[in-house]
């Protein structure tokens, strides 16, 4: 499992490096459907600023290394990248994640970092950044400090079913947000590969930044599959949502189903 999602992460980060555009003097030129990065007209706290909040984030460590070893920001303390914020507070921050659940459901929710408080790949076995339950038609906001890689699994009930080498096992939401090795572009996508590779059930998801309208989604089973990862398609690169310099909006949707993908 944890090589196969060490592929779908380097293949993704592959198909940034390799857009071939210099986002610092081209912003937006090859990303499809961007529109605006400036701050929308209205004052809902999915809406970005032009000047973000650091508060409660800690430290920023120092990147190194490269392709799928890259480490970036994974905060000092460990962790301290990311943080849970308001619905009030989140239009502060420059990367943020709403998640919402569309079931009846509670669902259980982690958030980690690609590198473990070890400093090895792996910070999605056992000791996640970030647990919280969400209830139904409840709403947490998540933001991400710059330059942070990682992910988060959610499913229904009281905890994330794992596999045999206690990884989260359900389906996974991948994010990389103003990463420095790619110069500034963010990404993110849904992945079923690692719940696939363990025979356990693939929960819908869907990642939407709504900055840009670029989704990434799967519903229950793998049945409907939308510029995201699965056992299928674990080695191609370019899937997901790929963001140039710039706030990011993720919307979540947990238990994602019937909508029609967009
Ligand atoms: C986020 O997605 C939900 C559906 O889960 C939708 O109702 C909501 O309007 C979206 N929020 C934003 C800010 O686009």
């Amino acid at each position: 499992m944890q090589m196969l999602w060490f592929l779908t992460f380097g293949a993704f980060i592959g198909a940034i490096a390799s857009s071939g555009d210099d986002p610092e003097t081209n912003p937006a030129s090859s990303s499809p459907g961007s529109v605006s990065w400036g701050p929308r007209a209205d004052s809902t706290s999915m809406s970005p600023k032009i000047s973000y909040s650091t508060a409660g984030f800690g430290s920023r460590t120092a990147s190194h290394g490269t392709g799928v070893a890259y480490q970036g920001n994974i905060g000092s303390p460990y962790c301290s990248n990311i943080i849970e914020v308001t619905a009030a507070n989140a239009k502060e921050y420059k990367y943020v994640a709403r998640f919402e659940s569309s079931t009846m459901d509670e669902w259980s929710v982690a958030v980690w970092n690609k590198i473990g408080p070890d400093g090895k790949q792996g910070g999605w076995f056992s000791e996640p950044c970030k647990t919280f339950i969400l209830k139904s038609g409840s709403i947490q906001y998540v933001a991400f400090d710059e330059d942070s890689q990682g992910g988060w699994a959610a499913a229904p009930g009281p905890f994330i079913p794992t596999d045999k080498q206690s990884a989260f096992a359900s389906t996974w939401g991948e994010f990389d947000f103003g990463s420095v090795i790619n110069t500034k572009w963010s990404g993110f996508d849904v992945s079923a590969i690692v719940a696939q590779n363990a025979g356990l059930d693939v929960q819908g998801m869907r990642i939407c930044d709504e900055l840009t309208q670029t989704c990434s989604s799967i519903t229950a089973n793998a049945a409907a599959i939308n510029n995201a990862y699965t056992q299928e398609n674990f080695d191609q690169g370019g899937i997901g949502g790929k963001i140039t310099p710039g706030p990011v909006r993720l919307n979540v949707t947990l238990g994602y189903s019937h909508k029609p993908a967009r």
